[in-house]
């Protein structure tokens, strides 16, 4: 059942371009992004004030991604919230709030309580989620499905990478009731997003190269992860999947925070990973990373494949295909899951059942 593969997870990772056109492709209409749920029209979605995404662990990873992306284009307030923090933090929110709720397993205890206070609290509430017909799917006024099918391995991936998507269509389909991008700019985005799954194919081929960085930092036993914007966000993510699966500790930084602190733990050979795809702030995030070297970092550097990177500024250098920044996210996940995995591997430990965790955490 694992289709030929040794574990669940590489076997999710490999399934990720089949769950991104199932995804993506029925939320396409005439070349434009169409969420399938009617009571989300025009007139409704420009009544939106304020959007909350609630999620936990890698689902509210995607929310970050999904902020970025709905306030570039659209221009709506985003908060992103831990699903244990918001229930218990008293949130403010009225009848023009949207609370999207973001779960694979749609069974999250603490994200199902959140939902169930949003919804009393009079904001609408839009859930996307991967298992048809779970708690939190019944309890919410909206359903957005992501078509990962069934995803066994504990560490989320291909269900991270469905989610990234509908946030993508989200933003664009708000962008388009508001006018906030011209129809031709959402058009070409559109279709850029529906290429989205043939620009996996060679990051997924690149499994040797990922797995000799592995092995090259499979004795570390911290690693950081740092990046700007959307880079900061996958940074997150990076991190999550390393930890909890080859039990390595893990920080990710917003990259300018560095010199606010953490720069202080950098000494000679501190394991970096270091994203920067995101072209307006190229040039800061390279400055970051030229500080971390100086203290002697040992860096992997993800850039895209012509972006320019002065010499002995990393050790190591991972390109991915030229792309569209604001959806490198999807592209880079996959090396970042396949570092994680083969870190793993290499550390002799479960991959699937990591321990002391659970697919589903239906207790707080
Ligand atoms: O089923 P959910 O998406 O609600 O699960 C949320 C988290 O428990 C989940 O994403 C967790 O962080 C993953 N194991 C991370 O790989």
């Amino acid at each position: 059942e694992k289709g030929g593969y040794p574990h669940f997870m590489l076997k999710e990772i490999h399934e990720q371009p089949t769950a991104l056109r199932a995804t993506i492709g029925p939320h396409v209409e005439d070349g434009l992004p169409q969420l399938g749920v009617d009571a989300l029209t025009d007139e409704m979605l420009c009544g939106i004030r304020n959007i909350h995404i609630v999620a936990c662990g890698t689902a509210m990873h995607a929310g970050m991604v999904g902020k970025t992306a709905i306030e570039r284009f659209a221009r709506v307030p985003v908060d992103v919230d831990i699903a244990s923090e918001f229930r218990y933090r008293d949130p403010i929110l009225s009848q023009d709030d949207l609370v999207i709720i973001i779960s694979q397993s749609g069974e999250t205890l603490d994200t199902l309580a959140a939902l169930k206070l949003a919804k009393e609290r009079g904001a609408k509430t839009l859930a996307v989620v991967n298992v048809v017909g779970s708690s939190i799917a019944r309890a919410a006024d909206w359903v957005i499905y992501t078509h990962a099918g069934p995803e066994i391995a504990v560490a989320s991936t291909k269900a991270y990478s469905v989610q990234l998507a509908v946030m993508y269509l989200f933003a664009l389909r708000l962008s388009l009731a508001k006018k906030t991008q011209p129809e031709e700019e959402i058009r070409r985005l559109t279709a850029e997003l529906q290429r989205i799954p043939d620009q996996l194919a060679p990051l997924l081929s690149n499994c040797n190269e990922i797995k000799y960085l592995a092995s090259q930092f499979m004795n570390s036993d911290d690693l950081f992860f740092m990046g700007r914007g959307f880079d900061y966000a996958l940074s997150l993510e990076g991190s999550l999947k390393l930890k909890e699966i080859s039990y390595v500790h893990s920080e990710a930084y917003a990259a300018g925070e560095l010199k606010h602190g953490t720069i202080s733990l950098i000494v000679n050979g501190t394991p970096v990973v270091a994203l920067a795809t995101q072209k307006n702030v190229y040039e800061k995030a390279l400055s970051n990373v030229k500080e971390v070297k100086t203290r002697g970092g040992r860096v992997i550097l993800l850039c895209k494949e012509n972006a320019p990177v002065p010499e002995d500024v990393a050790d190591f250098v991972v390109r991915l295909p030229e792309f569209e920044d604001i959806f490198m996210p999807m592209l880079m996940i996959v090396p970042l899951q396949l570092f994680a995995y083969y870190m793993s591997v290499l550390r002799g430990c479960d991959v699937d059942k990591p321990r002391n965790l659970a697919k589903s955490v239906t207790v707080e």
